[in-house]
């Protein structure tokens, strides 16, 4: 299977107003997970599946603190495009903001306060890259569906419906904050009309491509953890996951500078570089254990 070339999104703007007043002066973006930015954690996706060209869609205040922590990339052998969203008008206006960035090429798109954490998601995440024509979306089984936009599907896999945050779900799938598309999306967001909390929904987008026969659906199962972190307890369960995982392994996940490594985009010298003005916390002393190993 050959890989279709994807630039990357990460829409990591909106209010976090379930997380105030941690919220309030700061990106909740730019909030730790246990031990590092929850940025890292969407971007790390990105760089997993080997996408170098990424748009950073922040608030016009928070720009330039996202541009002090992450820069234009090249330290993790990537590039970074940012792009500002002047209000949270909703996650599908990201496919607009980035048109021009696009310029009609297929996507990923990823919530900003999203983690992964699985092998087989990069099982899964091959054979989705390498589907042209149409939208991949991922579902989740979640014990509270209602919260979520929901997928239903048949035996094959094909998408019968999605509802946002429907009062009666019709599965246990939730759909996930990881979207691929075909060169077609900015074009279709277009045409989308905000929805009743006026917003720009990433539902109706996928509606679009559900009506035209090309919206397909993936499910992340067993050895997949999925995880938001949009309130305090789950910010909290995200960071002790992340958390108990590491010091049981002994591994730090979702290191960009480890990912670029792995790929072959940096040198090992120049992550010892990166590692030496990190070596206060104990993240520089495991990229030094990373690149000795
Ligand atoms: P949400 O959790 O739906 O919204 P929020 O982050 O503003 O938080 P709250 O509900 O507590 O006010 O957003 C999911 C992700 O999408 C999050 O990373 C922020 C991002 N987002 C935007 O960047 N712009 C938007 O217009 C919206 C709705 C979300």
């Amino acid at each position: 299977m050959s890989k279709i070339s994807r630039k990357g999104i990460i829409i990591a703007g909106g209010t976090g107003t379930r997380l105030h007043p941690s919220t309030i002066a700061t990106s909740k973006q730019l909030m730790p997970i246990y031990d590092k930015p929850m940025i890292y954690y969407p971007l790390s996706v990105l760089m997993e599946a080997g996408i170098r060209e990424i748009m950073i869609i922040t608030t016009p205040l928070e720009q330039i603190n996202f541009k002090r922590l992450l820069g234009d990339g090249s330290k993790w052998g990537v590039s970074f495009t940012y792009g500002i969203q002047n209000a949270p008008r909703g996650i599908a206006e990201a496919l607009i903001i980035a048109e021009d960035f696009l310029n009609g090429e297929h996507c990923v798109l990823i919530l900003g306060d999203n983690l992964f954490y699985g092998d087989p998601f990069s099982s899964g995440l091959e054979e989705v890259m390498s589907t042209g024509e149409g939208a991949n979306i991922f579902g989740y089984r979640v014990n509270d569906p209602s919260r979520y936009g929901v997928v239903d599907f048949d035996k094959s896999g094909r998408v019968l419906s999605i509802e946002e945050k429907p009062v009666a779900p019709k599965s246990s799938y939730a759909i996930t904050g990881l979207y691929f598309y075909d060169g077609n999306a900015s074009k279709y967001a277009h045409t989308i009309k905000p929805s009743g909390r006026h917003e720009l929904e990433i539902t109706s987008l996928n509606q679009i491509y559900l009506s035209n026969g090309l919206l397909r659906v993936k499910i992340l199962r067993g050895g997949v953890t999925w995880l938001d972190t949009g309130t305090h307890k789950s910010l909290f369960e995200a960071a002790q996951f992340v958390s108990v995982l590491q010091s049981r392994q002994g591994i730090r996940i979702c290191c960009p500078e480890v990912i670029a490594y792995k790929n072959n985009w940096i040198t090992k010298s120049d992550v010892m570089v990166l590692a030496r003005d990190l070596e206060k916390s104990g993240y520089g002393d495991y990229l030094m254990k990373v690149c000795d190993s």
